[in-house]
């Protein structure tokens, strides 16, 4: 039976913690000239509503990084700009493809892809989750701190798609996480409440620097997303106090680590002296995306058991 990966709260943490660990040895392999080819033979479609560099050059890279191929497909060229529907195209592109990675706006889309294409969907970025990301950014902190456990997580800024998905990690992961966002940029009420009932230590504040103090690492991500186009002013604003900053980093503990999923605005969410700095592992991280997407793909639609 196919596996979907819609949000990572379709993964165990002992399915978390071997992904990372694949991801791990997958990037150690890659440093040794060391060709795996699991998806020999498969083809990957990138079905994308949204910008993207990241995640889409990361997954396109993996598949044939992993012997397969990847075909990149931009919504607003295909026959859904001329409204067929979901259901139609997710039957055909299933009979084509052996897994579709898919950015988009609701939730419900991927959940739709998921229900009538006989292959894995991967949610590639939702207005809801971004799961592929937290997987490599937890697979960034794993090589950093050793593990999850006693890490103080921090989360300054919007409560958006990326903050949602890491209160998901921290319910399945029971993770220590302190989120300061502003009043009516808070993220998703019930997954608060979901994490602190799977007995994760959630926090939430409107001071960055009492969600900063003693962290083990500082998270940000954009004021304004993919889809909130025209708020940008009115963000600006409510985020006044927000950036991640030298005097803000001072706060967290001393071996502290800044990452931010990025794109990054210089100077709004984050200075570029953080960005460039030291204690920066924002490079680490995007790299790792493609490690991270290896795994998955390996896993979901690979012809090796690993
Ligand atoms: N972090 C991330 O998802 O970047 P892209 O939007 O470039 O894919
Ligand atoms: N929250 C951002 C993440 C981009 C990778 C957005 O949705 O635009």
């Amino acid at each position: 039976m196919k596996r979907d990966l819609l949000a990572l709260t379709d993964l165990s943490a002992e399915e978390i913690r071997r992904l990372i660990d694949r991801a791990i040895a997958l990037k150690a392999r890659r440093r040794r000239g060391i060709l795996d080819r699991p998806l020999a033979g498969k083809t990957v479609g990138l079905l994308f509503d949204k910008a993207s560099t990241r995640t889409r050059v990361s997954f396109e890279a993996a598949a044939i990084r992993l012997g397969g191929g990847a075909i990149f497909i931009s919504a607003r060229d295909t026959q859904l700009a001329r409204n067929e529907p979901i259901v139609d195209t997710a039957r055909v592109l299933g009979g084509y493809l052996d897994a579709l990675v898919i950015r988009t706006y609701a939730q419900q889309t991927v959940a739709d892809y998921a229900r009538h294409a006989a292959v894995p969907v991967i949610n590639a970025l939702t207005d809801d989750y971004h799961p592929t990301q937290i997987l490599a950014d937890l697979m960034t902190v794993v090589e950093l701190k050793g593990g999850f456990q006693g890490v103080r997580f921090a989360w300054v800024g919007d409560g958006n798609n990326v903050a949602n998905s890491w209160l998901n990690a921290a319910a399945i992961l029971g993770l220590e996480l302190a989120l300061a966002c502003p009043e009516g940029y808070r993220p998703r009420a019930d997954l608060v409440e979901k994490a602190r009932a799977a007995g994760a230590k959630v926090t939430l504040t409107v001071d960055p620097r009492e969600a900063v103090a003693g962290a083990d690492v500082v998270n940000t991500d954009v004021w304004a997303s993919m889809g909130h186009e025209g708020q940008e002013a009115q963000r600006s604003a409510a985020f006044k106090g927000f950036t991640v900053d030298s005097a803000l980093m001072a706060l967290a503990a001393p071996e502290a680590v800044a990452l931010h999923c990025l794109p990054a605005h210089r100077g709004e969410e984050i200075t570029a002296e953080v960005l460039e700095g030291p204690q920066s592992a924002v490079w680490q991280q995007a790299e790792n995306k493609m490690h991270m997407a290896a795994a998955i793909l390996e896993w979901l639609a690979g012809s090796v058991e690993t």
